[in-house]
């Protein structure tokens, strides 16, 4: 295993990926914002093992963060990261700054390429996953990846993210990869670093709430149809004065759109996103 990499300014970076391309190597990139627990690992592992050189990038985009508080609380630890990294397959980190990644205002488009951008998360963030597309635009530019992985735990991002690279006809692959959880159920995530062993226990909510809905799903068809069942779990939270339920919602994994009814043969997604205290935690997963 060689030695890996901290790359901090972009000349840098364009001069090792023009020799990896120039070796006729693949290139298998992971955009992260640090923090990384075991499901960055995951990416990071199936970017390894199925690429010549692999990438990984650590930056805190202002730009995805329309909550200023969001942005100064969301844990940063670089020294960490690093370390974890060089007990991985990573061959390169990319720790860019603002400055390099923004060199001026003009530099940020407003991209709206898809209805998807400003429903859930779009709507409850607003602004939010403009700035993700810029970001990851910048950094595909940068990196030259053959092939690029992301989480389904963020599972509206992924989407966003292909429909992105299908529409403006990037040529690369997009994997995605299953949601990594601790031994309560609960999704691995940056932000639960800020979560107290209250919160923490609250937060395990999320997946039995989505495990639940998909058991009453897929059990029959339910009585009063999927309204009602919502309802029940909307209720719950109600009553749970730790959590406060920003929305729980069926959709069609093929064309985004809310679904009220379940039809054999066609793959959905519960997606579920609530304020555990301070704390704003997203999940989802499949049915069908
Ligand atoms: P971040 O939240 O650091 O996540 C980086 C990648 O790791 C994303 O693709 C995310 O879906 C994936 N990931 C996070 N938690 C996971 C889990 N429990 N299991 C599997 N994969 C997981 O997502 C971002 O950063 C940013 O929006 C970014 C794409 C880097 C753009 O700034």
């Amino acid at each position: 295993m060689e030695e890996l990499k901290i790359v901090k300014n972009i000349k840098c970076l364009q001069e090792i990926v023009f020799q990896v391309k120039k070796k006729k190597q693949s290139i298998g990139f992971i955009p992260t914002m640090g923090s990384l627990h075991a499901g960055h690992l995951s990416l990071i592992e199936a970017a390894a093992s199925e690429n010549d050189f692999t990438i990984c990038s650590i930056y805190i985009n202002p730009t995805q963060f329309n909550d200023k508080n969001d942005f100064n609380t969301y844990p940063r630890s670089y020294e960490t990261d690093i370390e974890l990294l060089k007990s991985l397959d990573c061959d390169l980190v990319f720790l860019p700054k603002d400055k390099e990644m923004y060199p001026s205002n003009k530099s940020i488009v407003n991209y709206n390429f898809t209805f998807c951008m400003n429903i859930l998360e779009g709507e409850k963030r607003p602004g939010h996953f403009s700035g993700v597309v810029n970001i990851v635009n910048t950094l595909f530019n940068l990196t030259r990846p053959s092939r690029a992985y992301f989480g389904e735990k963020d599972y509206q991002q992924l989407w966003i993210i292909k429909s992105f690279v299908k529409n403006f006809q990037l040529p690369i692959k997009i994997r995605s990869c299953p949601t990594i959880r601790d031994s309560t159920g609960l999704a691995l995530s940056s932000r639960n670093d800020n979560l107290n062993k209250e919160e923490k226990i609250q937060a395990t909510h999320l997946f039995k709430t989505l495990q639940k809905f998909k058991l009453s799903l897929e059990s029959e068809s339910p009585k009063g149809g999927i309204i009602d069942v919502k309802k029940n779990f909307i209720n719950f939270f109600t009553k749970n004065s730790l959590i406060k339920l920003d929305y729980i919602e069926i959709i069609d994994e093929e064309n985004f759109s809310f679904v009220n009814r379940i039809k054999k043969n066609i793959k959905y997604r519960i997606l579920i996103a609530a304020h555990v205290g301070r704390t704003r935690l997203i999940d989802n997963i499949p049915i069908g």
